[in-house]
Formats: structure tokens, C-alpha cells, sequence
């Protein structure tokens, strides 16, 4: 149940029991990442004085070494989720491998596995345009107590309990799913809370905004190449319009509110894709099938998906659902 003015925190707290392994360790690692936004938010907002008070790389006035926003990102969430004693393992797009939490006490009770890409678009920083960070969910498989295995981590995405993201654009969002629909969050720099402005979001079944680097174009698959040309043919009943912000959290949740549709097909120089399934492609398939979109890779759903590594890529196709099915028409037409 949502509330005018309620906060995040107030709605975590009272959504508590309708998530089905009610513990209050989902709530508490929800206010972790809650906090580590709050903090990477603020040096987001700072991106733009690099020039002024020093850029990545430098040193700054306490001797300290100054980072870019994505390691500082990184090691923020890695930081503050790790204190909490209620997640045993991190894999995050930044870290070559997974990080075991207190992986060698035995009365360990840890029980949540997260993945997180700190910082998605980060080529956006350079020029102000908005980025984000996604986090995706899971209850670990292996026995608690035991140090965590790549098992772990490499599970389908429709094993994910929670999954999110922060937007850091206009105004910096907090938007996530437990599985009970959508609910998005605007934090109020003044007083540093979130407070609940998007209730139960929903991708609308239509839309007309596509989403995609066409820059990529002659490399597309040819089924990605037709639904292009389809959603450009102007016959007054396929009004389509192209929008790409080349950060993966800021285009979904645009086409999420306005219904639409991304797509980060294969192509001769990313011959899986780009995007990161663990870390980017099932997070975000849990939000859009939680706000009734959808999410494939042309062929299979995203979520059905069995991971094979940490870092593995994945065509992926997100969004509102009628567009999506259309895609993967010309996708399995092309196939015959
Ligand atoms: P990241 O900054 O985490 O590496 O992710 C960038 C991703 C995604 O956010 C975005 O949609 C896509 O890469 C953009 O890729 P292109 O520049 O190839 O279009
Ligand atoms: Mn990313
Ligand atoms: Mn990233």
C-alpha cells in the first residue's frame, strides 16, 4: 500500500510484510543501498567542478588520491553494503571476480547476494547527462555459514527477490521491485529523503519512442534492421520517434514513464551484445515485467536465461510489451 508524502524508508518498513520471506534483512540491506545513493548522488552532483577542485587521477588537499566517479561509486556500495551483516557475497561490474563476505565464520546468517553496476552511462559524466546505478537481488543457494560459490551468483533472473536503480538526472530517483509491482522515489537534496512520487509504475503497452544506436545500424541482425525501418516508415499510423541517451538506466526509465522501447542488439563488433545480463539485462527485466513491459533477448525471455559466467553479455530488448513483440516477430521471422 502506498501513501502520499511517505518516504522510502516509512514504505520499506511498512511493505516489510509483504515480501514472502518477511525477516526485515531485505528492509535493512534496501536502506543500505538507499544510503550509498544518497552519497554517490552527492558526488555525481559535484562531477561537473572536476576542473576546479581536481580531476580523477589527481591529489586532493588531504593527500588522499582522487577517483574516478565510477571506482568511487564502486567501492561506495561495495563499502556500505558490506558492513551490514546481512549480504555474503558482491559481484559488481567493476570487480574482475565475485566478493565473499566474512566468507570464514562459520555463524555467518548472511543470506543476500548482490550485483550491482555502480555506475551505468558513465561516459554521460564528461558532459552532464544523466547516469545511474542498477542492483539486482538474490537469496544465495549454497548452505549459510559456507563461504559463497560462483553458484551463487550465477543464477537465472527469475530467481531475483529485488532489483533497482538510481537515477541521478534532473532529480536523483530511487526505483525498485520486490516483486510486488514498481514504485519509484524522488530524493529531496534539502533534507536528503526519498519521498514516494511514482507509485506502482507501469510501462504502458504502447508506445512511440525507440531507443537504440543506430550508429550500429549496418552491423544489426537483419530482423533489428526490419523493426527499424518499420517504426521509421511515416504512415501517419506508426508515429515513432527516436530517443537514445546512451545511459541504459535514464533511457529505460524514460520509456517506462512515456512507453517505449530499448534495444542493444548484437552486432559484428559485439557479437553477444554489450549489455551485462547479471549486472544490467535481469535487473532491469524484473522492473519491466513487474511494471507489465517486457524483456527478451529477440527469442527467449531474459529471466529464463541460464548465466554461464559473471560478465556475460546478452542482446537485450526491454520495454513496453506490444513493441517488444514486434521486435521479436521480425526477429523469428528472419530466423525461418
Ligand atoms: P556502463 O557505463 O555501465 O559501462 O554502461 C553503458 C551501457 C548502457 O548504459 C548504455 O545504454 C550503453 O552502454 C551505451 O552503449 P553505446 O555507447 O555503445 O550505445
Ligand atoms: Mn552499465
Ligand atoms: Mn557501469
Amino acid at each position: 500500500m502506498s501513501k502520499p508524502n511517505q518516504t522510502l524508508g516509512e514504505f520499506i518498513i511498512e511493505n516489510q510484510t509483504s515480501f514472502k520471506y518477511t525477516s526485515g534483512e531485505l528492509s535493512r540491506l534496501l536502506n543500505s543501498i538507499r544510503l550509498a545513493a544518497k552519497v554517490v548522488n552527492h558526488e555525481v552532483n559535484k562531477a561537473g567542478l572536476v576542473d576546479i577542485i581536481g580531476n580523477a587521477g589527481d591529489t586532493n588537499i588531504q593527500g588522499e588520491d582522487q577517483q574516478k566517479l565510477d571506482v568511487y561509486a564502486n567501492e561506495k556500495f561495495i563499502q556500505t553494503l558490506t558492513k551490514r551483516n546481512i549480504v555474503c557475497g558482491i559481484a559488481s561490474e567493476e570487480e574482475d571476480d565475485f566478493i565473499a563476505i566474512n566468507s570464514q565464520d562459520e555463524n555467518n546468517q548472511n543470506k543476500y547476494i548482490v550485483l550491482i553496476d555502480p555506475l551505468d552511462g558513465s561516459s554521460n559524466i564528461d558532459v552532464n547527462v544523466s547516469v545511474g546505478t542498477i542492483f539486482s537481488i538474490y537469496r544465495r543457494v549454497t548452505p549459510l555459514g559456507t563461504p559463497v560459490t560462483l553458484e551463487d551468483f550465477l543464477q537465472k533472473g527469475s530467481a531475483q527477490v529485488a532489483a533497482g536503480y538510481v537515477v541521478y538526472g534532473t532529480s536523483t530517483m530511487l526505483v525498485y521491485t520486490t516483486g510486488d509491482g514498481v514504485n519509484g522515489f524522488t530524493l529531496n537534496p534539502a533534507i536528503g529523503s526519498y519521498y514516494l512520487s511514482h507509485p506502482n509504475m507501469q510501462f504502458p503497452a504502447d508506445g512511440n519512442i525507440y531507443s537504440v544506436n543506430e550508429g550500429n545500424y549496418s552491423d544489426f541482425p537483419v530482423g533489428i534492421k526490419k523493426y527499424i525501418k518499420y517504426c521509421q516508415e511515416d504512415e501517419g499510423e506508426r508515429p515513432y520517434t527516436s530517443r537514445y541517451i546512451g545511459s541504459l538506466v535514464s533511457d529505460f526509465h524514460r520509456n517506462m514513464i512515456k512507453g517505449g522501447i530499448y534495444m542493444y542488439p548484437k552486432s559484428s563488433k559485439n557479437p553477444k551484445g554489450k549489455l551485462r545480463l547479471l549486472y544490467e539485462c535481469n535487473p532491469m527485466a524484473f522492473i519491466a515485467e513487474q511494471a507489465n513491459g517486457k524483456a527478451s533477448d529477440g527469442f527467449t525471455r531474459i529471466m529464463d536465461i541460464v548465466p554461464t559466467e559473471l560478465h556475460e553479455r546478452v542482446p537485450f530488448i526491454c520495454g513496453s510489451v506490444n513493441m517488444v513483440e514486434k521486435a521479436e516477430e521480425f526477429m523469428r521471422n528472419e530466423e525461418l
